[in-house]
């Protein structure tokens, strides 16, 4: 492939380190790129359209498969901040970048069936045996969920491994999926390079749903971001591990835990949703990530949590004055509120409750009304809330934990550091 891009300054850059990055931002066109329907099978390359997409791709293609820098790109999810998974230097620059723990492992992306194939299992198979390295318990959500917002737990290759330990944390399995958005396939596609990628936040921050809110984190500690626009799904992959009895959801995401077990065959009926508060002492964490700081504005967040389906509009407003009354007690310079509502609790609602706090500014924002809308818009209204309209404190509406609500508490949970609400 002709890649027009001058690699060697890249290169130059890094030698001299110590000048950071001036970062790019680089436009693209998710409609303008086009795969063919089995393509996240037998590795078909996509038709790109737009001139600017494609070459903003083969630059960013270029800069993950030849040097050890970073690359920001869209997913259907969140934004992720990729680097080869077989290059131990372009993985710990990721870490290095994000100023993530490196016992962390990371997602490794291909962007099909037959990459995964040769470059992580070494192996050249027909059409009609693309799927003998994957156990079987997969093979029906492959079918029903691939490409998408889904990841299995794989056995690292016995022989012949390439996978970065940086990469699988040292461990002896590897986390994998397919993304569905067009732009992080093409990448992936085009650089013939299984991607590990993290969310591309800085650590401990909400996940990225939108190009700026990677610029806001990362510029000047990355080369470049691919800017396609909102991520729609607007939380992470959900988890699987299969390789267990029972199969296990080690983290809820854009596939709800309900959909894993109906679409999933057999086994999967059984599947158990980890729950790390239920380990006993000294038990391992399953998926390693869990167990740190995560998806935290600047701001103190307090979650109300429904314990009824249908907890009464009133205990929520209740609730949230009393909640301005005690915090405005414990801390006099609470000047800002944002009140995140959902489901029950309208802005109207909340405009009352301003006219009862004179000194306090009370900005409202809603999430939406269905679990898919609220998950779509959460993190990026976490981060609006803290980063641009700088509250003081948030108070967020939760909602109940079945099909969307089940990802969406689990990230409002760590964002509030389990400061929890009971309504
Ligand atoms: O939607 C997503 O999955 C996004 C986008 C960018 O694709 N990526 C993402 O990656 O969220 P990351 O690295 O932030 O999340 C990796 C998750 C963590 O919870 C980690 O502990 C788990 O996958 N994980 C990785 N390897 C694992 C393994 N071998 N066993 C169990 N869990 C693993
Ligand atoms: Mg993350």
């Amino acid at each position: 492939m002709a890649l027009g891009y001058p690699v060697h300054r890249i290169f130059l850059r890094r030698i001299s380190m110590s000048a950071p990055f001036d970062t790019k931002v680089l436009k693209v066109d998710r409609e303008s790129v086009q795969f063919s329907p089995n393509s996240h099978l037998n590795g078909a390359l996509p038709s790109i359209k737009d001139a600017e997409t494609m070459k903003a791709l083969q630059h960013a293609a270029s800069v993950i498969s030849q040097s050890d820098d970073p690359v920001a790109f869209p997913t259907e999810t969140v934004y992720g901040l990729g680097g080869s998974a077989l290059n131990d230097r372009a993985v710990q620059n990721i870490y290095k970048a994000k100023n993530r723990p490196s016992d962390n492992p990371l997602i490794t992306h291909v962007s099909s069936i037959d990459q995964l194939n040769r470059k992580i299992f070494n192996a050249h198979l027909p059409e009609d045996q693309l799927l003998k390295n994957v156990p079987e318990v997969y093979h029906s959500l492959i079918e029903k969920l691939w490409p998408g917002p889904l990841t299995i737990i794989l056995n690292v290759p016995s022989s012949h491994n390439r996978l970065s330990s940086f990469t699988t944390g040292g461990h002896n399995t590897f986390a994998l999926r397919i993304p569905s958005d067009p732009i992080a396939r093409a990448l992936i596609a085009l650089s013939d390079t299984p991607i590990a990628a993290p969310s591309a936040n800085a650590s401990t921050r909400p996940s990225p749903t939108m190009a700026s809110h990677v610029y806001h984190d990362l510029h000047g500690r990355i080369p470049l971001i691919l800017d396609g626009g909102p991520c729609k799904v607007g939380v992470e992959s959900t988890v699987v591990d299969g390789l267990t009895s029972p199969p296990m959801l080690l983290r809820p995401g854009g596939f709800t835990y309900e959909q894993i077990k109906q679409l999933g065959g057999e086994a999967w009926q059984n599947c158990r949703v980890e729950n790390q508060k239920t380990l006993a002492e000294g038990e391992q964490v399953r998926t390693p990530g869990m167990k740190y700081k995560h998806y935290s504005p600047s701001a103190k967040v307090i979650l109300l949590v429904p314990e009824a389906n249908n907890a009464e509009r009133s205990k929520y407003l209740q609730a949230i004055n009393r909640i301005i009354g005690e915090e405005i007690k414990l801390n006099k310079n609470i000047k800002k509120i944002g009140i995140l509502v959902s489901k029950r609790v309208g802005s109207m609602d909340t405009l009352q409750i301003g006219h009862l706090w004179n000194d306090i500014q009370i900005l409202t924002e809603s999430l939406g009304s269905t679990g898919e809308a609220i998950q779509t818009h959460l993190f990026a209204l976490l981060r609006k809330l803290d980063e641009i309209d700088n509250v003081d404190l948030i108070i967020v509406e939760g909602i109940s934990e079945d099909e969307e609500g089940l990802a969406v508490m689990n990230r409002l949970k760590k964002a509030s550091g389990d400061n929890c609400v009971s309504i």
